[in-house]
């Protein structure tokens, strides 16, 4: 497995491959890789000759305040596990090489309606961060293929906007999120959380499921799903971003005539942000 941080040698690398006729599946992360990163390259390996996965903790996609200085890098252990899965080639640039000029003078690329929606609303300027660094590992790598977790729902749908808008020859793999026993979806995030904390943090998916349960036994009432399931959460001790029922294409409030929707939320456990989601196919 090889190492690649300056930009020029990795896409020789990449280059070479592309010649012989070799495909390339691609899955971008921040590090501080766990089962759900890897279930990804576990998958773009059956998809494509070769698994390339970058970790870039991407400054432009964190607001002030948030969490980017302590965000966990743990570079070492990320290449033993990535070594276990057999990726080919691990790509691992700095700000600088993602953002010569500094991130304030790069180019910035914004998917319309999607990006300022729930998260986004909440974290402005979060999916221009995400849009615009995706975009520029893309070009990059050049993959065929690359591979997004459906735990961060709206961020899939935003890649998947952003590449048929700009008609990018890539195709979008969404994988189902991986949780631990209890439910929990597994993040770096989760790592914050004191013991208390960890104990409680389940219950956001358990919440979300009951709702999941309710709506596919007939209930339509979409308002009255989403208040007690905020009322469940508040009592047990999270302060809620949102807790919405959506279109599971556009994210906008559903009509009756969905088939496809989502049930998402970001919480607060403490000063860690959770988000989750749950598909739900309606008769
Ligand atoms: P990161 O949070 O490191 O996640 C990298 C990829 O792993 C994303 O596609 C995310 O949805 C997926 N993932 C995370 N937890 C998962 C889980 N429990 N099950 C399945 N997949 C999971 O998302 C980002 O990084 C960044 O925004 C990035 C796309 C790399 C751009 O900077």
């Amino acid at each position: 497995m090889d190492i690649f941080q300056a930009i020029p040698e990795f896409r020789d690398q990449l280059a070479r491959w592309r010649l012989n006729k070799e495909t390339i599946a691609f899955v971008p992360t921040m590090g501080n890789l766990h089962a759900g990163h890897l279930s990804l390259v576990e998958k773009a390996r059956t998809v494509a000759d070769h698994a390339v996965v970058s970790i870039f903790v991407n400054p432009l996609q964190f607001g002030e305040g948030e969490d980017y200085a302590v965000y966990p890098r743990t570079l070492e252990t990320d290449c033993k596990k990535l070594t276990q899965v057999q990726t080919d080639v691990i790509f691992t640039p700095t700000v600088t090489d993602i953002y010569p000029e500094g991130m304030q003078a790069n180019t910035r690329v914004e998917v319309p309606r999607l990006s300022h929606l729930l998260c986004g609303a909440y974290r402005p300027g979060h999916f221009i961060g995400v849009a615009t660094v995706v975009n520029k590992l893309f070009n990059i790598v050049q993959p065929n293929i690359a591979l997004f977790g459906e735990k961060d729902y709206q961020q899939l749908l935003v890649i998947k906007k952003m590449v048929a808008d700009l008609s990018m020859p890539i195709e979008i793999i969404g994988v189902p999120t991986v949780r631990e026993v209890d439910g929990l979806a597994m993040s770096s995030r989760n790592g914050y959380l004191t013991t208390e904390q960890r104990a409680l943090a389940p219950r956001l998916f358990q919440v979300l499921d009951q709702v999941r349960c309710q709506i596919e036994a007939g209930e339509q009432d979409v308002i009255a799903l989403e208040s007690q399931a905020c009322t469940e959460l508040k009592n047990d001790g999270f302060v809620l971003d949102y807790v919405v029922v959506r279109n599971g294409q556009t994210l906008v409030f559903p009509t009756a005539k969905d088939k496809t929707l989502v049930i998402l939320a970001a919480a607060y456990l403490g000063k860690t942000r959770l988000i989750d989601n749950v598909l739900c196919v309606v008769r």
